[in-house]
């Protein structure tokens, strides 16, 4: 499969934070090949183990899940009030359809509708429409029809954009945070699948880092790493209106390293194992400005007696939309980044 393709499939997979599922099973189906061992953990985290020459446990993390919203109310006219699943900016929720997940997996339509501007006064034009106050119609007329069409409180929905490629090399997807990420994992173990391994590596796709990094708080512990690395697809902000020094990646000058966010410092040990790593392998690099957004390394790094943990992302547009962007080439250079520092374990930081 190109890498292309499995961006295709991975960005346009159903996996609102806590309703992974059929991310997972993508996962699983792609990664299984390349390594010894699958397994899921009661919480919903996909490790994929591959055995090296050392024990100790490289981890790397990507997380499967996305940005969305859950029914919170189906009220008499069967219109549906919902609450966001991970950050969402209110501004640009109203006017988009949106794929609802019933209970029994069938996939459903809607709008996220909004009063149209003709019946509205001046003031109300001028603001944003908080979210407490929007509904999703799915076009029943009662609440009894909502429920004959499958939809109840607790179902997971998400603005959906098919994935596609806007220009040459460019592509956009609704869920590039974090399965850019996850494609960098699965096409690491593909690519080294025919070498040995100095480390004992395990891929590891993580639940619910939207709604505060929590699958890997327990994968991390489960799997009781002494290195890590969380790949994100993370925030590309070069765009008009923008200061360059509020930019915290730009696209297409590489895969960006973290120096810090707001859930973890990074050791400058790795920070300088990284760049090493990059300009041995002719690879370019970016550094993601601090301390913008949170990543599951802050989670793993304070995993038992901590671990030393680092943040490879590839810079994305627009994400937490629904029409997030990325550059090929970032991608590309991020598996080859992610791939020479799994190769070259532990790269003297052990
Ligand atoms: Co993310």
């Amino acid at each position: 499969m190109q890498p292309i393709e499995l961006l295709r499939e991975l960005s346009d997979a159903f996996g609102v934070s806590g309703f992974e599922d059929e991310v997972r099973e993508i996962l699983r189906a792609r990664i299984s090949p390349f390594v010894d061992s699958v397994t899921v953990d009661a919480l919903g985290n996909l490790v994929a183990m591959r055995k090296g020459k050392d024990d100790r446990v490289l981890m790397l993390d990507a997380h499967m899940d996305e940005v969305g919203f859950i029914v919170k109310w189906v009220d008499d006219k069967g219109y549906v009030r919902f609450a966001p699943l991970g950050g969402w900016d209110e501004r640009i929720v109203a006017g988009h359809r949106v794929v609802l997940r019933t209970r029994d997996g069938r996939k459903r339509l809607g709008v996220i509708g909004s009063a149209p501007p003709h019946i509205l006064t001046a003031e109300e034009r001028a603001k944003p429409i908080p979210m407490d106050r929007m509904f999703v119609d799915v076009g029943a007329t009662s609440r009894q029809e909502a429920s004959d069409l499958g939809v109840e409180i607790g179902d997971p929905f998400t603005i959906h954009y098919p994935f596609s490629e806007i220009a040459d090399g460019y592509v956009t997807g609704k869920a590039l945070d974090d399965r850019a990420g996850c494609a960098v994992l699965v096409e690491t173990a593909q690519r080294l699948a025919d070498q040995k391994l100095p480390m004992t590596t395990a891929f590891s796709f993580a639940f619910g880092e939207e709604v505060g990094l929590r699958g890997a708080t327990t994968a991390a512990f489960h799997i009781d790493p002494s290195l890590a690395l969380a790949v994100e697809g993370t925030i590309g902000a070069d765009m008009p209106g923008i200061a360059e020094e509020s930019q915290p990646t730009r696209l297409g000058r590489g895969p960006a390293l973290s120096v810090a966010d707001r859930s973890i410092v990074v050791s400058p040990k790795v920070v300088r194992a990284l760049e090493k790593l990059a300009d041995g392998n002719g690879i370019p690099y970016q550094y993601k400005l601090p301390t913008y957004g949170s990543t599951d390394a802050g989670a793993i790094h304070l995993t038992r007696g901590g671990v030393l943990s680092g943040i490879v992302s590839v810079p994305c547009r627009f994400i937490h939309s629904p029409v997030s962007t990325l550059r090929l080439n970032d991608f590309e250079n991020a598996i080859r980044l992610v791939a020479a520092f799994v190769r070259s374990a532990p790269n003297g930081l052990l």
